[in-house]
């Protein structure tokens, strides 16, 4: 069994795939996702076993790391959105309209799902849908077999603003393994919220962090060993 298969057991009882209307929701990797590269330096390098993503959208960053991962480890990814959007998807028309909303709802959760069933990787996805600070407190309670959970690979790429991206850092920053790597989308302008946050934990944080930097427009932390 994968650790998705674990926690996907923990957590729903079983496949949280079953029953997905997948004919209504065909593959759509449409977001964000950009710079593959630097996702493939850091993998290539801490060939993590789990990750952890805050902030999925549709899937396309999720998948691609967990393909890349797959090179070395029989690895798994704990996806974590509340697929209702961020404000700045609710505010801007053109990304309104990506939340392909019905009834009043966006249906973000729906795609994502049917994107990893239509990837094949239903036995390496385990999604949380939770704000990410009720994520970050679940996962931080979890005990599934004495030892408190922890990834050593964390991307965060949830809300963006700096009270929000302040709050992910802080909040996962615990659930790094030591000598892990975090990483983070956007650090550049206009996400001046992203770069006074990265600011700030990297000020505050220097005695709990072995190297940290920019690699085009994303920043990462390597957590001391
Ligand atoms: C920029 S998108 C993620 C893009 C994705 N990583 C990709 O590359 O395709 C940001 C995501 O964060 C989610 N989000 C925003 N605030 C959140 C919160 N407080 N808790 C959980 N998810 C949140 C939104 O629903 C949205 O799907």
């Amino acid at each position: 069994m994968t650790m998705a298969d674990v926690l996907n057991d923990f957590i729903y009882g079983g496949s949280p795939y079953e029953g997905l209307d997948l004919a209504a929701y065909p593959l759509d990797l449409q977001g964000w996702f950009e710079e593959p590269e630097v996702f493939d330096m850091i993998i290539d390098q801490v060939q993590p076993h789990v990750i952890i993503e805050v902030g999925s959208w549709k899937g396309t960053s999720a998948h691609h790391m967990i393909n890349r991962a797959l090179r070395y480890k029989d690895a798994s990814i704990i996806c974590i959105d509340t697929w209702l959007g961020a404000s700045e998807h609710w505010l801007n028309p053109q990304w309104r309209a990506m939340l392909n909303i019905r009834a009043g709802r966006p249906t973000l959760h729906e795609q994502f799902m049917a994107n990893v069933v239509h990837a094949g990787l239903q036995n390496r996805v385990t999604p949380l849908p939770l704000t990410s600070r009720l994520a970050s407190m679940f996962l931080r309670e979890l005990n599934l077999g004495g030892e408190p959970f922890t990834a050593p690979m964390i991307y965060i790429d949830g809300a963006h603003d700096e009270a929000s991206v302040t709050e992910d850092i802080n909040s996962y920053w615990p659930l790094l393994s030591p000598g892990g790597v975090m990483l983070g989308d956007d650090c550049a302008p206009p996400w001046t919220g992203v770069m006074n946050a990265v600011a700030r934990f990297r000020a505050e944080s220097a005695d709990q962090i072995l190297q940290t930097g920019n690699i085009k427009t994303r920043w990462f932390a390597q957590k001391v060993a």
